[in-house]
């Protein structure tokens, strides 16, 4: 089995897998970082979103190979203290209603954010592609505006 070193929420982490493993796969499995979920497994719903260096991207779609040598944020990382001001916003205007596909939505909203300024609804319904099965799709909206206030 090949060996890949991955830098997870800044830290170097080696696994040994096969090279097509799914990072998802790799962060739930292998390295117990369950925050990341699994929802459709092909692309589609966005559950499984991760920041590779500094980008949003689904981490069930991407073989383990392509991602040694660059950087992984995952839902643990992105703050230690639910401190980062998605975070924030999404606990002020209660977002989550199961919760199950947001991580995701705060992994791609915390990218949209880092990109600087303040987005627009569409903006926000164009970056925003990940699927909420309890419709809280009004309420990330709103805490996207929140957020970016104090970003
Ligand atoms: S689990 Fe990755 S996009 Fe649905
Ligand atoms: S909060 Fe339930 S799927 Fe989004």
């Amino acid at each position: 089995m090949p060996s890949f070193t991955l830098t997870i929420n800044g830290k170097q982490q080696s696994v040994d897998v096969a090279a097509d493993t799914p990072l998802l796969w790799v962060l739930r499995d292998n390295l117990g970082l369950t925050g990341t979920k699994f929802g459709c497994g092909i692309g589609e719903c966005g559950a499984c979103t991760v920041h590779i260096d500094g980008a949003a991207t689904r981490s069930c779609s991407t073989p383990v190979s392509t991602v040694a040598g660059r950087r992984v944020t995952t839902i643990e990382g992105l703050s230690s203290d639910r401190s980062h001001a998605v975070q924030k916003a999404w606990i002020a205007d209660d977002v989550p209603q199961c919760g199950y596909c947001q991580s995701g939505q705060i992994m791609v909203a915390a990218a949209l954010l880092a990109k600087g300024g303040k987005p627009t609804d569409v903006d926000i319904d164009t970056a925003m592609t990940n699927i909420c099965r309890c419709g809280t799709y009004q309420r990330i909206r709103t805490a996207i505006h929140h957020a970016a206030g104090e970003v």
